[in-house]
């Protein structure tokens, strides 16, 4: 196609696998929260929504043309589906500090990958790209870190077979395991067994290179940057209600991207730490800038609102297509609130801070119908329970229900926590610490550059002291 593929004589070129091991570079374990001297105070931004940055490379990589992004995530989720793309042949080049450009191949351009494609740890670019793998007719072998090589696949791999894709999987449908995509690709209509944004998302980019039209139904929203960005980019998604409830999204298939820019808004689910320590760090004001707010992601500000947290949205504005604010945080009592199951998509990554919150609040907070964090990074039902409790905190899990019971003092902390190749379960721990009557530990600190590096040295902007290394 004669596309320019950037590759740049004078620029160096850090090639995504770089970064990886720069990345790794984080303090290590362990990592102690601990009280800081003062409150907590400033100013910050925090790094790039990490589901949009997936799907920002993965669109830019089908789309032809050349794609910009300003504010990618460069996690090492991130990081592996940029390497991903690349190896099946599309440019991707970083030109600066969350600055990537992207030179397309257009749909069903993709090449057969030369090695093993090593999705690390990230759910979110194992299942996205399995759904792109599915109708490209080619083979390719997928595996992650052990985390990933133990959470279900079955959830994308049973609607993608329907496709008309190949897969041989280890024992239970988990990774490591080689995909066929479809030689002749049938559109299907599937129904969401569980609310999921990465298997909605799989099916709509498998039926991207199909022929037809094919329609997921979800009976409960989940997060929507699939559809809002496949629009972006040119193709024809229509939304409309689904009988019975829900949404049916129909996506026309074999359309032309078009390459288009990207902003990627500051990510939500990982300014929620800086929110919290906000919140329950005795007299601190904290601002953090430019959050998306996607109200299919922003569950957790109506969560905490309704314990009675303290949160100013200022200076509302649109930012790469998406509502974004600046939130200023005052701390102050929280009390223990009810939070309904239908909640859990608009935040499903944000419990495991939730529940930190709840321990600092005064009296119960439930929080209903979580069967789902069973099968996250780790099953976070349990890093909750295990941990809360070791920190002195009154918890408990009821069927799919978390439930916490606060004196509305600081918990007692004063434990080491197994971070379980969890970034978020390390994130809460340490802002667990920062608040409790003794310190809290974790075990390891690196998994938290999957999803938000520099996490340690901006938190500590506001205050928080965390040990810095290296
Ligand atoms: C994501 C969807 C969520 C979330 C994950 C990112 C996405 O998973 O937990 O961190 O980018 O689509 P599920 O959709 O499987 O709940």
């Amino acid at each position: 196609m004669g596309r320019a593929r950037g590759r740049g004589k004078s620029k160096v070129r850090i090639m995504p696998d770089d970064l990886i091991s720069h990345s790794l570079q984080v303090p290590g374990a362990p990592l102690v929260g601990a009280r800081p001297k003062a409150p907590l105070s400033g100013t910050i931004r925090v790094p790039g929504d990490k589901s949009i940055s997936h799907r920002a490379l993965m669109l830019g990589a089908l789309a032809v043309g050349r794609t910009e992004i300003s504010g990618l995530l460069e996690g090492e989720d991130v990081l592996c589906t940029a390497a991903a793309m690349r190896a099946m042949g599309a440019g991707v080049e970083r030109l600066g500090e969350g600055r990537w450009r992207v030179d397309g191949v257009g749909i069903g351009g993709l090449a057969e990958p030369a090695d093993v494609l090593d999705l690390g740890n990230s759910g979110t670019a194992a299942r996205l790209l399995l759904g792109v793998l599915a109708t490209h007719n080619f083979t390719s072998f997928v595996t992650g870190d052990a985390s990933l090589r133990s959470r279900p696949m079955r959830r994308v791999t049973d609607p993608l077979s329907r496709f008309g894709a190949a897969f041989s999987t280890r024992e239970g449908g988990r990774l490591p395991l080689a995909v066929t995509g479809a030689i002749d690709p049938v559109p299907i209509e599937y129904t969401l067994p569980v609310p999921s944004a990465q298997v909605k998302s799989a099916v709509l980019l498998a039926g991207l290179n199909t022929p037809g039209e094919t329609t997921v139904i979800e009976p409960q929203a989940t997060r929507d940057h699939t559809e809002r960005m496949l629009g972006h980019f040119g193709a024809t998604v229509r939304v409309a209600p689904a009988d019975g409830g829900g949404k049916r999204i129909t996506i026309v298939g074999q359309p032309e991207l078009i390459a288009a820019p990207v902003v990627v808004p500051a990510d939500i689910s990982s300014a929620a730490f800086a929110i919290v320590a906000g919140l329950i760090v005795p007299g601190s004001e904290v601002t953090v800038e430019g959050v998306g707010l996607n109200p299919s992601r922003a569950g957790l500000l109506a969560s905490l609102e309704e314990m009675g947290a303290d949160i100013a949205h200022l200076n509302k504005r649109v930012e790469g297509g998406e509502p974004v604010a600046d939130l200023r945080m005052r701390a102050g009592a929280l009390k223990g609130a009810d939070i309904p199951p239908g909640r859990a998509p608009s935040m499903i990554d944000e419990y495991p801070i939730l529940a930190v919150a709840a321990s600092c609040a005064k009296g119960r907070t439930v929080m209903r119908g979580l069967a789902e964090l069973r099968v996250k990074e780790s099953d976070r039902l349990a890093a909750m329970v295990t941990g809360l409790a070791a920190c002195g905190v009154k918890v408990a899990v009821e069927g799919d229900d978390l439930i916490v019971d606060g004196d509305g003092g600081p918990p007692a902390g004063g434990a080491t926590i197994e971070t379980r190749l969890d970034h978020r379960i390390a994130m809460a721990y340490l802002v667990l610490g920062l608040a409790a009557r003794s310190p809290v530990a974790i075990d390891d600190a690196r998994p938290i550059a999957t999803s938000f590096p520099g996490f340690v040295p901006l938190m500590n902007r506001l205050g928080a002291g965390f040990p810095e290394i290296g």
